[in-house]
């Protein structure tokens, strides 16, 4: 992580009187007589180096921030690598020319801690923060009032890009607090200037995706839901064989948003490495996923949501801990049938078709291409997102599927540059839902019994269970339903997938007990029929569409304008 390092020009005036006084060691002031006025204690002063060159918080997270009074507006841990306590101690020697003591550090940062403690919590931001302008002091790209999206371009300067409904811009200051971690690099400065716009600006990043254009339409789609901080973000799962680019395709998506050294990661193998994997960056890619079992189904689809995972195992104590971290997360994956049930509804799963000897390219041009192209792709993003920001209050949809928010965001897309985005999500969501019922013995089990009858079936879950058990396939999967409850719970983690495949499962109380009905209905939803319906996406690349609707020229003379840009 780079910060803003000012502690050699920030050398408080009092520093060189301490400094000859400073005493050698740490701890409280001495009590020996000679020492009744005693100089602070080395805690006191890395207290007091801290309070004049640091403001503390606490941020939204519960913990403790320290924000460089004379730098950007970024919150530094209080430890860790480049965290206060690092910085005071390089400063404190600075100035004193004198470590300070590992046990006067360690007591200082306890004062620091309960100093922000003490104070009211405040939004820290990881990467994107959406952001309210205070209608008295206005927007600070001009437009009163006007709701959007910050973007941390993760520099030392803490510049940031402001994208509002029509327009975005970078401010040298951001108007929210952005912490960093050992996982955030720098984004490309984006294009500004004379240059195509919006989708036009995206044709070398299309050339660098093996995936079809409505493929690409998605694939832009998960971009721009992953710039808006507080919505539920569905999973984009690239699926193809052996070689298909996969990895390389998810790696340019995460990076062209949220660049770090480690872009792809393995899949977790508990809740703790998950905290790990997640914390520390807002985009996820996990690479090569095989099977999901079902703790991590759930917890990426917490992740999904943003609802909170709670853990007794990440505390050494008695205590628990709740981690609640909405995430936007990317997967590759040769099989997609192995991917569970209730994922399906929170997937987009774009296809990847083999590439053929004579236009498969080696790694380093693609990797050149990808550079070269970077700005240009990133404005061209913040373009369309700022279209979409100022489309979405005209988006009202007659039924809102599963991850509703990214709906009306597609559809606000789809109205900007004539492509059907929405369609071809819902069209795949569906598709996703046929894919995990084949791949479920249970959901089978359910469809052919209802095969079996002329009217639907109803009885108890007990009864169920043993009809089903009666056309078991032999050996039993591993995973099917031992007793009546877990066949209960079952049937309600696969009802998504059932419905999609035009099987209801009710549940109903009455006074002999709780009885399941089992029906046939038409296969889709209006919302998922219309999806399917919708005609396939033309290539997105439309020579109309290579100067977006609403520019900087036309509504907002400030948009793209920035101090810099001449
Ligand atoms: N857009 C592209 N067009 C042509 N060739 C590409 C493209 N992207 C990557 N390649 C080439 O394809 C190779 C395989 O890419 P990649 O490793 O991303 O595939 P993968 O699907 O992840 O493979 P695996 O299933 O083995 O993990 C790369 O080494 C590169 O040479
Ligand atoms: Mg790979």
């Amino acid at each position: 992580m780079n910060t803003h390092a000012p502690e050699q020009e920030q050398r408080p005036p009092q520093a060189a009187e301490e400094e000859r006084q400073a005493p050698q060691q740490a701890g409280a002031p001495g009590k020996g007589t000679a020492n009744k006025e005693a100089a602070p204690s080395q805690a006191t002063k890395l207290v007091r180096l801290a309070e004049e060159s640091y403001r503390l918080v606490q941020g939204s997270d519960g913990k403790a921030y320290a924000v460089d009074r004379g730098g950007p507006e970024i919150a530094l841990p209080l430890r860790g690598r480049d965290g206060l306590r690092q910085r005071l101690a390089r400063t404190f020697y600075a100035h004193t020319g004198t470590a300070p003591g590992g046990s006067a550090l360690t007591d200082a940062m306890g004062v620091l801690e309960g100093m922000a403690a003490g104070r009211p919590a405040v939004e820290v931001a990881l990467r994107v923060a959406s952001y309210a302008p205070r209608p008295d002091t206005g927007s600070m790209s001009g437009q009163p009032g006007s709701a959007g999206v910050v973007l941390d371009l993760g520099d030392p300067t803490g510049r940031v890009v402001v994208i509002g409904p029509g327009w975005w811009g970078i401010e040298d200051t951001s108007p929210v607090l952005f912490r960093r971690t050992a996982l955030t690099s720098a984004l490309p400065v984006p294009a500004m200037g004379h240059r195509p716009r919006g989708v036009a600006a995206l044709a070398g990043f299309r050339g660098l995706l093996n995936v079809d254009d409505a493929g690409f339409s998605l694939v832009v789609g998960w971009l721009l839901a992953a710039l808006v901080p507080d919505i539920p973000h569905p999973i984009l799962a690239l699926l193809g064989e052996q070689g298909t680019a996969k990895s390389t395709a998810a790696k340019f998506c995460v990076r062209i948003l949220d660049p770090s050294p480690a872009p792809l990661r393995s899949a977790p193998k508990d809740v703790k490495s998950w905290a790990v994997t997640a914390a520390a960056s807002w985009t996820v890619a996990l690479d090569n996923v095989s099977t999901i079992p079902a703790w991590f189904s759930d917890t990426l689809c917490k992740a999904v949501t943003g609802d909170g995972i709670v853990d007794r195992s990440l505390f050494t104590d008695d205590d628990v801990t709740v981690l609640s971290f909405r995430r936007v997360i990317a997967l590759t994956s040769i099989d997609a049938g192995a991917l569970a049930g209730d994922l399906a509804e929170r997937m987009i799963p774009v296809e990847l078709e083999r590439i053929p000897p004579q236009r498969r390219r080696p790694d380093a041009d693609v990797e050149t291409d990808y550079r070269a192209t970077a700005p240009l792709t990133l404005a061209g993003l913040l373009d369309l997102l700022a279209e979409v920001l100022a489309a979405l209050p005209d988006v009202h949809l007659p039924q809102l599927p599963r991850m509703a928010d990214f709906a009306r965001l597609l559809a606000a897309l789809d109205a900007v540059t004539g492509w059907t985005t929405l369609a071809a999500y819902l069209a795949r969501a569906e598709e996703a839902n046929r894919a995990v019922m084949e791949a479920d013995p249970l959901a089978t089990a359910v469809r052919d019994l209802l095969d079996r009858q002329a009217v639907g079936w109803s009885g108890t879950s007990t009864e169920l269970l043993a009809t089903l058990n009666d056309h078991a396939p032999d050996p039993r999967p591993r995973n099917w339903p031992k007793n009546a409850s877990v066949l209960g719970g079952s049937l309600r983690r696969l009802a998504p997938a059932l419905r999609a495949s035009g099987i209801e499962v009710t549940e109903q109380r009455t006074g002999a007990g709780r009885f399941l009905n089992l029906r046939r209905t038409p296969p889709t939803d209006d919302v998922n029929r219309r999806g399917e319906e919708a005609q396939t996406p033309t290539f997105p690349i439309r020579p109309e569409s290579a100067v977006i609707a609403v520019t900087a020229d036309t509504r907002r003379p400030d948009l793209h304008k920035h101090p810099r840009d001449g």
